[in-house]
């Protein structure tokens, strides 16, 4: 480490924790790409989990627009998806006075940071990431570099922050690691600068599967509109998914993942909207069959879901408040974003006028 010379007095305390954090809570940051209308599945494994951790933490969740448009994008949908997610994470809970709730495009100073980590980043290590590998096959016929360099925009999205956790999905882990390795290799090249993020994946326990093949995990993207549940299904589609939900041979309400997915995955979608635990919906339902039980778990997923729809409906609604909340949430985020930026230009030798 280069750090000693010429330093402050402070240098020595810095050696050992690269940024001082002098915040009384340590820093989170996540986002979601604004591609497809929100699932259950992410409301559970994100949403839900980023609601808990806000007060807890100094909380940063963005709306990341500019990694969507590393697959072809139309858009007038693009334009709205961005905000209709913006307003689910506040109608799932986000709390604009809480959190720093923004749009990543708003604050230019992802793509900035993004060039520099972009010129430390090998190509040879970007190439390994397994996420780059399989969209390059789903998109074959758009292999472009932006998609290569994804995980550099979000390593700049995460350092611009000096996040200390990233609460992800392990499908993101590797890109987490990636974002270390940038902060590290810049730190040790320049000066410390960045906290070393980690990385913040849930238990688990409660995915969700798909609902025609609950053998897949539950996506978004489903060219099947039945296997999925949006945050914004009314009622009665929620009611007709789950009605027409794949079950499998058998009759009882027993929970075997492995031979019986189907009944299994609808018991995890009843503890999630109940809080019944797996063993209190098996003796709940014993002696009833598959179609009194669907039944239970339309309403309790209807129930489960309606508020969070109807909170969205109402914040979707008004969109020039939604704006304004954005807004503040790019202002507070730009400033906190610049001040990195406007250190690791200097150190990387940019001239200041
Ligand atoms: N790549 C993430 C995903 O697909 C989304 C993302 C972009 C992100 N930038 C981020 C998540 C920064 C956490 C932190 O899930």
């Amino acid at each position: 480490m280069r750090l000693s010379l010429g330093r402050s007095v402070f240098s020595h305390a810095m050696e050992i924790s690269p940024v001082s954090n002098t915040r009384a809570k340590k820093t989170i940051l996540s986002g979601m790409q604004p591609t497809n209308d929100l699932t259950i599945g992410q409301y559970c494994g994100a949403l839900k989990n980023w609601v808990e951790l806000q007060n807890e933490y100094d909380s940063l969740f963005c709306v990341v627009d500019l990694h969507a448009i590393t697959v072809r994008q139309e858009p007038a949908k693009l334009r709205k998806r961005s905000l209709d997610v913006a307003a689910m994470y506040m109608a799932a809970g986000i709390d604009p006075n809480v959190s720093t709730l923004f749009i990543q495009s708003h604050v230019p100073e992802h793509a900035q940071l993004a060039w520099i980590l972009n010129c430390l980043a090998g190509f040879g290590e970007v190439s390994r990431m397994t996420q780059f590998k399989d969209k390059s096959s789903q998109h074959a016929d758009n292999v472009n570099v932006g998609l290569f360099t994804y995980p550099v925009l979000m390593a700049a999205d995460i350092l611009l922050y000096n996040a200390d956790l990233v609460p992800v999905g392990e499908d993101q882990r590797q890109h987490l690691e990636l974002t270390r390795n940038l902060a590290e290799r810049f730190n040790f090249h320049y000066s410390p600068t960045f906290t070393i993020p980690e990385p913040f994946i849930p238990k688990v326990g409660s995915k969700i599967m798909s609902l025609q093949e609950p053998e897949k995990k539950m996506s978004k993207s489903d060219a099947n509109e039945k296997s999925t549940i949006f945050l914004i299904d009314t009622d009665a589609e929620i009611r007709n998914k789950i009605k027409r939900a794949v079950t499998d041979s058998g009759s009882d309400i027993v929970y075997d993942a492995e031979k019986r997915p189907g009944v299994a995955n609808l018991m995890t979608i009843h503890h999630i909207a109940t809080g019944r635990s797996i063993a209190e919906i098996e003796s709940d339902f014993s002696g009833f069959g598959y179609g009194d039980f669907k039944e239970a778990v339309g309403e309790s997923l209807v129930a489960f879901i309606r508020p969070v729809r109807e909170r969205y409906e109402a914040l979707r609604a008004d969109e020039e408040s939604l704006k304004s909340t954005l807004r503040l949430g790019a202002e507070h985020a730009r400033e906190r974003a610049h001040k990195t930026l406007r250190k690791v230009y200097k150190k990387t030798g940019f001239v200041e006028l």
